[in-house]
């Protein structure tokens, strides 16, 4: 691998979202600002929506390792669960111990005890949902009542959903608008511009290690965010293929043809229309001489 070459500790384009890696991007920034606002005052259901690959795993887990101590969470990373099996993940989370077989509604009471408990004890639970647009409708419902638990003053558990903008489809279903109503805030992640985009690279490459001039010119990353559009995951994907290429011809710097070569070799990529357009040009102009030619020599000879 590259490693060597570049001078790098660690591949720096991996796709696991590791926090060690965050960049401050202001979409991210803005996000995490709004979820902690949110939870500080209280409020029972907030919501992060953002497109495949625009980092919401990435912030649920810097969220997670950032909650002030007072904070008991719950992190449900794959929620395709019905209604019981949800309640039972929960109930894990949060550290409800069970002696025996127990039926739903003495379930529901013990997960209800431990939250007034943590209350009691001057702490605050929050539940964490990564791919909630996976939740069937009913669990969603299932959720809704769960946030309905609370004292006087307060919500008893707050619910985090960190979903694809599918989960907003379903939401916009008449069965679930009594959820919706209880999103007092929300969130849409965007993606990065160039300018964001080419300080990303550089981040990951320093995190990672590298100490020298940029590996990825100015032309490049234009190249990488035509065929990214902006979304981080597949700008890991392109650089850790174009950082390959360059080292596979010694080259200590990332030309633009490496990147053409890194988007080609990637479907989820957008293929730039110059790659397109020429060959079909060539091949217009090419049928068109051969059917001239074939005129001529019908009138000249036959
Ligand atoms: N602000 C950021 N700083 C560093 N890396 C980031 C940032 N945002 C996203 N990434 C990286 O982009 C990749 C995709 O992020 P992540 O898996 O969190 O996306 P996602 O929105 O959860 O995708 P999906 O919708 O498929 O679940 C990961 O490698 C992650 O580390
Ligand atoms: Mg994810």
């Amino acid at each position: 691998m590259y490693l060597y070459h570049f001078g790098l500790r660690e591949l720096p384009f991996t796709l696991t979202p590791n926090t060690s890696y965050y960049f401050g991007l202001p979409s991210h920034k803005q996000a995490i600002e709004v979820l902690t606002l949110a939870l500080k005052t209280g409020e029972g259901f907030i919501k992060v929506t953002g497109e495949v690959g625009t980092g919401k795993t990435l912030l649920c887990r810097k969220l997670l390792n950032e909650l002030p101590d007072h904070f008991v969470s719950a992190y449900i990373p794959n929620p395709y669960l019905s209604p019981a099996e949800l309640r039972l993940a929960v109930a894990r989370e949060l550290g409800v111990i069970f002696d025996g077989p127990v039926d739903q509604q003495e379930f529901t009471q013990r997960i209800q005890q431990r939250l007034i408990d943590i209350h009691r004890q001057g702490q605050a639970a929050v539940l964490i949902i990564d791919e909630a647009q996976a939740l069937p409708v009913e669990s969603i419902e299932a959720l809704r009542l769960f946030s309905n638990l609370e004292t006087e003053s307060q919500k008893l558990l707050q619910v985090v959903l960190f979903g694809q903008p599918e989960l907003d489809t379903k939401l916009a279903l008449p069965e679930l608008r009594q959820l919706k109503q209880r999103i007092g805030f929300s969130y849409q992640l965007s993606v990065m511009d160039l300018d964001q985009l080419t300080q990303y690279v550089r981040h990951r490459m320093q995190v990672a290690g590298y100490r020298g001039g940029d590996v990825f010119s100015a032309a490049c990353c234009k190249k990488l965010f035509r065929a990214s559009q902006g979304t981080p995951r597949l700008v890991n994907v392109l650089c850790h293929k174009a950082l390959m290429l360059a080292f596979g011809e010694g080259k200590m710097q990332v030309t633009p043809t490496h990147m053409q070569l890194a988007v080609q070799d990637t479907e989820a990529a957008i293929q730039s229309s110059t790659r397109l357009a020429w060959p079909l040009l060539f091949s217009l102009l090419a049928g068109v001489l051969l059917l001239g030619a074939g005129y001529w020599f019908w009138l000249r000879w036959l």
